[in-house]
This record gives structure tokens, sequence and C-alpha cells, in this order.
């Protein structure tokens, strides 16, 4: 199973792709997670990349591709991926693409998540971990730097003929089940 999660901040990427991991055996990738764990321990890069995750900014892509590429590739030994964050530009979606396809493991379905606005302002401010990238200010941002660089994403991939599109508003057992009977569809 190969499957890309794309979505705005708070849509559910993290929780469901969890629960696709579980379920088809498959690693869970998060973008923002390695960065996350890279800032927690403080290495430069770490360091580098707290300045992009505090101000709610894209990481640029060269440096987001040479930290997560590997670990993609590295996912066929596993059984495929379940990736959450990545790509989110299309420069990102396209080298990701040739690489793929050079090691025969392209995606076979990019599921995205829809939620309004609003409800996605309430999950970021309810969350319990307290994201440092959560204050309203930094959500805002990140759902307009979503909108401009992730969302023609959608583009990319519905001309691609493998978007999946799946109403992420929904209480979180609804929403995986829409997304296990679109993903059971793909093993048949
Ligand atoms: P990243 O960690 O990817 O953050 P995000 O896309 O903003 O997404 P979130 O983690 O906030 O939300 P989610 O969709 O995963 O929802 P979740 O399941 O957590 O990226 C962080 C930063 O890293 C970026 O801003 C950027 O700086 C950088 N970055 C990462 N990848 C990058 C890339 N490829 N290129 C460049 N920069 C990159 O749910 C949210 C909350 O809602 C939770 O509390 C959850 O319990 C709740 N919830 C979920 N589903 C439901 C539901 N159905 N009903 C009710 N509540 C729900």
């Amino acid at each position: 199973m190969r499957v890309i999660m794309l979505g705005p901040p708070g849509a559910g990427k993290g929780t469901q792709g969890d629960r696709i991991a579980s379920r088809y055996g498959v690693p869970h990738i998060s973008s923002g997670e390695l960065f996350r764990d890279e800032v927690a321990r403080q290495t430069d890069t770490g360091k580098t990349l707290q300045r992009y995750l505090d101000a709610g900014d894209l990481v640029p892509d060269d440096l987001v591709l040479s930290l997560i590429m590997d670990r993609v590739l590295a996912a066929e030994a596993e059984g495929g991926y379940v990736l959450d964050g990545f790509p989110r530009t299309v420069p990102q979606a396209q080298a990701a693409a040739k690489v793929a396809r050079e090691a025969n493991m392209s995606a076979q379905a990019v599921l995205y998540l829809e939620v309004p606005p609003e409800v996605l302002a309430d999950r970021l401010a309810d969350r319990g971990e307290g994201r440092a990238d959560d204050s309203a200010q930094v959500a805002r941002h990140r759902l307009e730097v979503f909108t401009e660089h992730t969302r023609p994403l959608l583009d990319y991939y519905t001309q691609r003929g493998i978007i999946v599109r799946i109403d992420a508003s929904p209480p979180v057992d609804e929403v995986s089940a829409a997304i296990f009977a679109a993903l059971d569809r793909l093993e048949d």
C-alpha cells in the first residue's frame, strides 16, 4: 500500500495516518514529526528547521527532499508507505514522483482530506499537546501557506487520476471508515 495524504493543518493527516499504517502494515512517514524530532535534538539542521516551523513557513524544498526521500525509499522494504505532510509543493511532488517511478514505488492514491476552515481553527486551538505552531496567528498563516503552495497539488494529482476526496469533518471513526473503504478497493 502506497498512499499520500494531503490536507490543510488540522485536517487529521496525523490521526488518520496512524490508523492507515496499522491497518495496512506500512510505515507512517510524517515530515512534520521528522522535523520536530530533529528540532528536539537541537542538531544544526534542527536549529535551521525550527525557524521555519515556529513561523509556520514551508521548509525549503531542497532541504525537505534531502531529509525525507531516503526514508521514503527505505519504506519499500516495509511494504509501502503512508506519507503525511509530504509532498507539500508542486516541485516536491515532481521530484518525489521521479525518484519513486525509478524505484517502482509510485503512489497508488492521494487522499485529499477536506475540512472547512472554521473547523480546522477549532481543532488546532483545542489540540492537547500544545504545539508551538498552533497559536491562532501561526495557525492562520499555516492555512494561508497551505492554500497558496499545497492546494495546487489537488490539480496536479487530479490530472494524474489518483486523487480520492474524503470529507474529513465527521468524527474520527467515520473518516477512517471512509478512508478504509477507498483503500480496500485499491487492494482488490
Ligand atoms: P505538519 O506537522 O505536517 O503540520 P500540518 O500540516 O500543519 O498538520 P497538523 O499536524 O497540524 O494537522 P493534521 O492534519 O496532521 O491533523 P491531526 O491529525 O494532527 O507540519 C508542520 C510544519 O512543518 C509546517 O508548518 C512546515 O513548517 C513544516 N513542514 C512539514 N512538512 C513540510 C514539507 N513537506 N515541506 C515544507 N515544510 C514542511 O489533527 C489535529 C487535531 O484535530 C488533533 O487534536 C486531533 O485529535 C483532532 N482531530 C483529527 N481528526 C478529527 C476529527 N475527525 N474530528 C475531531 N477532531 C479531530
